[in-house]
């Protein structure tokens, strides 16, 4: 387990050489996880976020690589800035990894049409918003509708779905369906801009060990639930940040050039069941 997650968060070098990347929700968690393999691999990386203080931190550990841009992906303005600053400081986009996300555990009986709305916004909303400028700024690099993508013209997305976004669960249902759009906009997209040299594709992480999913190691219950949680999963743990990047740094490299509209499960074979 160790090697394969240090093989994982090592990286080989260069695999994203040149390319300019933008990464929302790259403060933390598995977003800063594909920031740190990016920038590893040679990308340029944009890094965004809500979180200041998390966005500091990764620009000053990798400096030379990333830089950043502090906003809310569910405002349009500011998923339109998140992809400017991109072609300003970069001259294009290449890659964008839609990862920002919240995470509300709640049974719908709990729930409220605030809820709803405020996960509908940055999960549903957002990813729209960051894919719509992405693929304004990938489309004039495109192909001509003749071949698609081919020499890696154009430019990949990878948004980041779910277990839950894929399948039903209990206890999901508040959040479960914001991460459809995920998965939903990876296929429609996929299909629309194929023959224009643009690839989407999606992952569906399993659970996977965050800082904050670590946090509840420490609360009352939190244990018993994460053991529970590792049950569910047939590798019987739960996946590392690193582990999910190295999924989406294969779908946004060239290595991946025919492969578009795919939703990959990075999930220790839950999905499979
Ligand atoms: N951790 C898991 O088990 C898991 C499993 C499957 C899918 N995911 C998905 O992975 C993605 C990342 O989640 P994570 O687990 O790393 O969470 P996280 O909370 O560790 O990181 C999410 C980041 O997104 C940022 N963010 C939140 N709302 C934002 C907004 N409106 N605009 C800009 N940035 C915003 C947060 O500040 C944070 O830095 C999410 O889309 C989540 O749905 C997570």
């Amino acid at each position: 387990m160790e090697d394969l997650k240090t093989a994982a968060v090592r990286g080989s070098g260069g695999r994203l050489a040149g390319k300019s990347c933008v990464v929302t929700g790259a403060a933390n968690g598995i977003g800063r996880a594909v920031a740190e393999l990016f920038a590893r691999e040679g990308a340029s990386v944009v890094a965004t976020d809500l979180d200041v203080d998390g966005l500091r931190r990764l620009e000053k550990q990798l400096p030379q690589a990333v830089s950043t841009v502090v906003g809310d992906v569910s405002r349009d303005e500011d998923a339109r800035r998140m992809v400017a600053a991109a072609v300003e400081r970069h001259g294009r986009l290449d890659v964008l990894v839609a990862n920002a996300g919240v995470i509300p555990l709640m049974e719908i009986t709990e729930a409220g049409a605030d809820d709803w709305d405020q996960v509908m916004a940055v999960d549903g909303r957002g990813m729209f918003l960051t894919c719509k400028y992405a693929i304004e700024a990938m489309a004039p690099s495109g192909g001509d509708g003749a071949g698609g993508g081919r020499d890696g013209a154009g430019g990949a997305i990878v948004c980041v779905s779910s277990i839950s976004g894929v399948a039903g669960q209990r206890g999901q249902a508040v959040y479960g369906p914001a991460k459809f759009v995920a998965s939903g906009l990876a296929k429609h997209l996929a299909v629309e801009w194929a023959d224009r040299g643009i690839r989407v594709n999606a992952v569906a992480p399993g659970t996977i060990t965050t800082e904050r999913v670590a946090r509840l190691r420490d609360e009352p219950g939190g244990p018993e639930y994460l053991a529970a949680i590792e049950q569910l999963h047939p590798m019987r743990r739960l996946g590392a940040p690193e582990e999910v990047a190295a999924a989406v740094l294969f779908l946004a490299s060239d290595e991946a050039s025919f492969i578009t509209g795919a939703v990959l499960p990075v999930d220790g074979g839950y999905l499979a069941q």
